[in-house]
């Protein structure tokens, strides 16, 4: 063997050994990048668990006064409860998906099924943000197609997060006109559900990008207040339903949230 030949070797095992040691440190760092991811997804889970009692507790005192239990209210009293009860409610939810997000994502979540009517569904919403509409002074309603065959198996619960997040956003990014929650019969066994906005509406490069994790919109970084989750987690919900969900809008002409869900 000549001298080149082994000075190559030598090199060629010198390379090697790099090439281990780099390998070596880089699953090192994806060990402790893991971890780390871990441990802030446990952090967000226990904070958002210890956040859900008192907004629970605060909900409650709050609705009690809305509802006289504590004695009449003068109706400036009443808007300023309202405020804070819608304030409350956007935290509630805030908090649910912070929860679900990470339970979804480790598959660890667990479904109560029921045959749930989605006109129903919507009505609850309905009566959830109609302060919040009436502080806006938005038009809104809901609109049931007749004899609509509405009937899905599905966890109630979460498909309520689903409505209460796209009705959230149409109130939140809409200065005038309407907000609209409408029923419908779908070709294919499916039954839709549309939240109908007059609000600025969104262009089709931000559409795509809307229900990705974190995604805001740049105009309304700053002006409003959001993490960009409610979307993310209620495209996650309904495909897990075998659902679809999506956006129609212009720029300038307002929005149409909507979801499908496959008729019982
Ligand atoms: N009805 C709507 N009209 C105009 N823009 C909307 C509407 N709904 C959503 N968007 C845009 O899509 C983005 C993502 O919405 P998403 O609900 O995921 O997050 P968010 O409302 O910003 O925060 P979160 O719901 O977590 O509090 C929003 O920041 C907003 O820019
Ligand atoms: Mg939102």
């Amino acid at each position: 063997m000549d001298e080149s030949n082994l000075s190559l070797k030598e090199e060629n095992r010198k390379l090697r050994k790099i090439l281990k040691e780099t390998k070596d440190e880089l699953r090192s760092v994806s060990d402790r990048l893991n971890t780390i991811d871990r441990q802030k997804d446990e952090f967000i889970s226990m904070a958002a668990h210890e956040l859900r009692a008192p907004t629970t507790a605060i909900k409650g005192y709050l609705s009690m006064m809305l509802n006289g239990d504590a004695g009449d209210i003068s109706e400036r009293v009443r808007g300023y409860l309202a405020d804070a009860q819608a304030t409350n409610d956007r935290l509630i939810r805030l908090v649910n998906n912070m929860i679900n997000v990470s339970r979804i994502e480790e598959g660890k979540i667990t479904y109560q099924i029921d045959d749930v009517k989605l006109s129903a569904l919507a009505g609850a919403v309905y009566s959830d943000f109609k302060f919040e509409a009436e502080r806006k002074k938005l038009g809104f309603s809901t609109e049931i197609q007749e004899n609509v065959n509405d009937l899905v198996k599905v966890d109630p619960d979460r498909i309520r997060e689903v409505v209460a997040n796209m009705v959230s956003n149409a109130i939140k990014y809409t200065n005038e006109g309407f907000v609209k929650i409408k029923v419908l019969d779908s070709s294919g066994g499916m039954v839709r559900l549309e939240v109908v906005d007059s609000g600025p509406g969104i262009s089709e490069e931000e559409q795509s990008k809307i229900f990705r994790k974190f995604y805001r919109v740049k105009s309304a970084v700053g002006k409003t207040i959001g993490t960009g989750l409610g979307l993310y987690i209620s495209k996650l919900i309904i495909k897990s339903f075998d659902g679809e969900i999506g956006v129609d809008s212009r720029m300038g002409s307002g929005s149409t949230f909507w979801f499908e869900l496959p008729r019982q």
